[in-house]
């Protein structure tokens, strides 16, 4: 990607930091997030385009022995910089030092809080726009007490004297609330004086640029090589195939591997949408006894995704050394799988995930990598998706893990078992398809449990299998709360499953959250 313009994210290791990237985008500017130890060396300059830099929040306070500061090629690169509640201390104690910060010695503040414009700041370009007092989110420990030389006081709240502060000469901004999070009312207001009024951007971070760019980019590094792409059906692998057949045509092959763990109808789904619709070069293999003999009698589910792992790539392989002349691998690998955060010890915690992408792969086929989402959040994917005209139904998708089905279908697998759980699933999705409950819902699917409990169906006593229904809200899949499904629903989906799913005589609905339970049940 070629880019004029970006505004550089320094991460102090802020559960937000991602957020004001994401904010810094969907404002129009490109931003890339780099921890915070990164050398001058490595961080991009002027020369690259930079003309901003905003250093996120962090656990740490500056006093902590090992606490990241602030490193001296930020201040020599000369652009603007905002610094965000860790980031507005680092700043403050790199300039005023040692009694610039004040330990927090009430525990704190966090949650709501009201912040005033001070009398005197209102010309102040950062909070131009903003009303005088305004509604903000704060979340720290210790706080700035003195302002370094050259600065001024823009704005307080009753606990924090010190909310706000400029050196509008030297262009230091700094803020104790985080301006990235929705609870900060105002938020956008000053990100977006900061960007605009302060660094002067100018509105390039579009998807229709970036799509353009995009695929002149896959051009110029494939040439007329041959790439294949192992297509999902998930939204990722579904948006880099149609980007990639709209670049270099019928250069892509796609393959499909249905595992035989897949949900109902969604093997056909993919080949009619891709190889119909799109027209694209798809070879769908149908591996799944392959994947079933292998994983016949395990029960253990790590041996079970191991398993899945290796006979897919087993599969892959085969199928790459059919094709022969293949010179690229593509990947709808995306920005947060690229990124590493940075973790409170002030080393790098890598965060990067393997299970989305066919790890080791590359190498073993000897091929090249060709990952044009990697600039990519996932809203940025759908956006770009509904340009390329994937249908909702593949952009909306809940996630679907890799192992599929066979983490859902409890203990050691078999045909008739699998059966069973895609019918019941079939089920609660036309259900919460209809409610309107699949779209409020981040994740809903059923699970098969491997027990029998007793039942009564008609006049006879039945001995059946027990369904759990699972559903659950979460932002990043990290910490989720289960569903509040309206009862009505809950009936409507057990009384279905148990009336049409011979097998199934009780559904349960899980109402744990994550944690202590994970989304998945395996
Ligand atoms: P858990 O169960 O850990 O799941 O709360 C968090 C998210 O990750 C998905 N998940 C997986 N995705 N391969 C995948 O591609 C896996 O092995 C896997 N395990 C869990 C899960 O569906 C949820 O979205």
């Amino acid at each position: 990607m070629e880019v004029r313009q970006r505004v550089l994210i320094l991460d102090y290791g802020s559960q937000y930091t991602h957020l004001i990237t994401r904010r810094v985008r969907e404002l129009g500017v490109y931003a890339e997030t780099l921890p915070c130890w990164v050398d001058g060396s490595a961080a991009p300059s002027v020369a690259d385009g930079l003309i901003g830099i905003i250093l996120s929040g962090g656990p740490n306070s500056v006093y902590d022995e090992g606490a990241p500061q602030l490193p001296d090629w930020v201040l020599e690169r000369g652009v603007p910089l905002l610094g965000v509640c860790y980031g507005m201390q680092a700043l403050a104690f790199k300039l005023a030092g040692r009694d610039a910060v004040a330990r927090g010695s009430r525990g704190g503040e966090y949650g709501h809080a009201t912040i005033e414009r001070v009398d005197g700041a209102a010309e102040s370009v950062l909070l131009r726009g903003m009303s005088r007092t305004t509604s903000v989110w704060m979340s720290h420990g210790d706080s700035v007490a003195k302002l370094p030389q050259g600065f001024r006081l823009v704005a307080k709240s009753e606990s924090c004297p010190l909310a706000a502060m400029e050196d509008a000469a030297r262009r230091l901004f700094a803020v104790q609330f985080h301006s990235e999070v929705t609870h900060t009312t105002e938020g956008r207001i000053l990100l977006s004086n900061f960007l605009y009024a302060i660094c002067g951007a100018e509105k390039l971070w579009a998807m229709e640029s970036f799509l353009e760019e995009a695929k002149r980019k896959i051009r110029a590094q494939v040439g007329r090589g041959r790439v294949i792409l192992g297509l999902s059906g998930g939204v990722d692998s579904s948006v880099a195939a149609v980007l990639l057949h709209e670049a270099i045509g019928d250069q892509l092959t796609c393959i499909f591997v249905d595992n035989g763990l897949m949900r109902a109808g969604e093997a056909d789904e993919v080949v009619a949408t891709f190889r119909d619709t799109f027209q694209i070069d798809l070879r769908a293999v149908d591996a799944s006894r392959e994947f079933l003999t292998a994983l016949a009698g395990v029960a253990d589910p790590e041996s079970k995704r191991k398993i899945i792992g290796r006979v897919f790539i087993e599969v892959f392989e085969a199928q790459a050394k059919q094709l022969g002349d293949a010179k690229f691998l593509a990947q709808g690998t995306l920005y947060p799988d690229v990124i590493e955060s940075v973790s409170p010890k002030g080393g790098p915690s890598h965060t990067i995930k393997t299970h989305h992408n066919v790890g080791g792969l590359p190498e073993k086929l000897g091929l090249a990598l060709v990952e044009p989402l990697r600039e990519l959040f996932k809203d940025e994917v759908r956006e770009l998706g509904r340009r390329l005209k994937v249908p909702a139904s593949i952009l909306n998708r809940h996630p679907f893990p890799g192992p599929g089905l066979a983490v859902r279908c409890l203990g050691a697998l078999d045909a008739e078992s699998l059966a069973l759980l895609r019918a019941a699933d079939k089920i609660a999705r036309e259900e919460l398809e209809k409610s309107g409950w699949m779209a409020k819902t981040s994740q809903s699917f059923v699970v098969l449990l491997p027990v029998r409990s007793v039942g009564v169906q008609g006049d006879c006593r039945t001995y059946g299998r027990v369904a759990v229904l699972r559903a659950v809200e979460t932002e990043d899949f990290m910490t989720a709360g289960w569903a509040r499904l309206p009862h009505e629903l809950l009936g409507t989906i057990a009384n279905r499953i148990t009336n049409e799913v011979r097998g199934i005589n009780r559904v349960t609905y899980d109402i744990t959250s994550k944690p202590p339970a994970t989304i998945e049940w395996e």
